[in-house]
């Protein structure tokens, strides 16, 4: 058989094949501690577990749009516009199965042989993938420690070439925790205004869970890049969802009719419970996303605490999501060989911070998403581990 090579030499997730791995060692009796997947261990709100099931009865049953229906757009174009104080027309709303869509048909309209895809390293995997199936070349832009998990907008314009279709940002980002300082944006903002045929899309997945005052700038708040910008937002980490398959993007209106027709091809609609559910959580009370978010703040502060205590490792306080991304250089083991070792050892699940890209090497990407009891103990099974490779 004959297979297209453009999939052929896709790499799937790494957080997925440990998953797997962490999940088969659990059904054999090992007791892992996975802090590797990157999901919300909380329940969704009551109320949208109780409108789900309302929908489950009442429907809808058959196909919906294939942009959603037009009671979620207009909740979504109503919270978001409010959000960033800006005019967002239902219109613009496409509602899809998972945050994963939105960049992925971002990648496959933007690409095609001889265009370029600017995306983040370390940063979430299928970026990368995503931009290689399209046809497109994939060009990493470096997300470094000293510049506390962000880019470096003058840096970021430089790699743009004739051939630069697209750029991808993530904040706050997976797998740093990451947030890019607004003035960061801002100075790309403007900068893109030199090079006005290349689009940006900015993955704000993780936008709900931003702590203390880290300062965070969503894209619709630059109006000079509004007819170019897609925001990529959804309902998985927010409201921990994820596996309900539910997001949003906000499209330039000429790029709409284009999304569109992918989803006709591809999965004609997200199913009508989902969107339903998906209604009644952003127009309901959002005290349940404020309770895991600072849920998720105090664990942020145990987990770096602990891993600043192990031996070789050092951890950056991050801004937002739910990972910790330590530097474990100075342990003396290569960040594969010890997040392997971790798991085989000491039955705890991380992923190596290279699994991220180039710059991810000499890291490991801790997900805290996990009960404090969990952290805890994961902590003390590293130490353990860590004192033990020393001696
Ligand atoms: C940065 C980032 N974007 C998008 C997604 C995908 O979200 P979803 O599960 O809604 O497809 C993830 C999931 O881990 C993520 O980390």
């Amino acid at each position: 058989m004959k297979l297209n090579p453009w999939i052929t030499a896709i790499e799937e997730e790494g957080a997925f094949f440990v998953l797997d791995k962490a999940l088969a060692m659990k059904a054999a009796g090992r007791p892992v501690i996975n802090l590797g997947i990157g999901q919300p261990d909380f329940l969704p709100p009551e109320h949208v577990l109780a409108a789900a099931e309302k929908a489950a009865r009442d429907g809808p049953h058959g196909y919906t749009s294939p942009v959603g229906i037009l009671p979620l757009r207009e909740a979504v174009a109503d919270k978001v516009g409010t959000r960033y104080g800006v005019d967002v027309h239902p219109d613009e709303v496409v509602i899809v199965p998972g945050g994963k869509v939105t960049f992925y048909f971002a990648c496959l309209l933007f690409g095609g042989s001889g265009a370029e895809i600017l995306y983040p390293d370390p940063g979430f995997p299928p970026y990368r993938e995503a931009i290689k199936s399209g046809g497109a070349r994939p060009v990493p832009y470096p997300i470094l420690e000293s510049r506390d998990f962000g880019f470096d907008a003058v840096e970021v314009l430089s790699l743009i070439t004739p051939a630069t279709r697209l750029i991808i940002v993530n904040s706050p980002a997976n797998p740093t925790g990451g947030v890019v300082a607004a003035a960061e944006m801002e100075k790309l903002a403007k900068g893109l205004e030199a090079f006005p045929e290349v689009a940006i899309l900015s993955d704000e997945i993780y936008s709900h869970l931003v702590f203390d005052e880290a300062s965070f700038a969503g894209i619709l708040q630059f109006p000079n890049l509004r007819d170019r910008a897609i925001l990529l937002d959804g309902w998985s980490k927010t409201f921990a969802m994820t596996g309900w398959r539910l997001g949003y993007g906000i499209w330039p209106k000429a790029l709409v009719e284009h999304v569109r027709k992918l989803i006709t091809v591809d999965h004609s609609c997200v199913n009508g419970v989902a969107q339903m559910a998906g209604l009644v959580a952003i127009t309901g009370p959002m005290d349940a996303v404020e309770r895991f978010r600072q849920k998720f703040a105090q664990r942020r502060d145990l987990v770096v605490d602990g891993l600043g205590r192990l031996p070789g490792v050092t951890c950056r306080k991050p801004g937002g999501a739910f990972y910790a991304f330590p530097n474990v250089s100075a342990t003396g083991l290569e960040s594969k060989a010890l997040a392997a070792r971790l798991l085989d050892e000491a039955n705890v699940a991380l992923i190596a911070g290279d699994s991220f890209g180039d710059n991810g090497r000499g890291y490991l990407r801790l997900s805290y998403a996990a009960s404090t009891a969990e952290l805890e103990e994961a902590l003390a099974r590293m130490k353990a581990f860590l004192d033990a490779s020393r001696r």
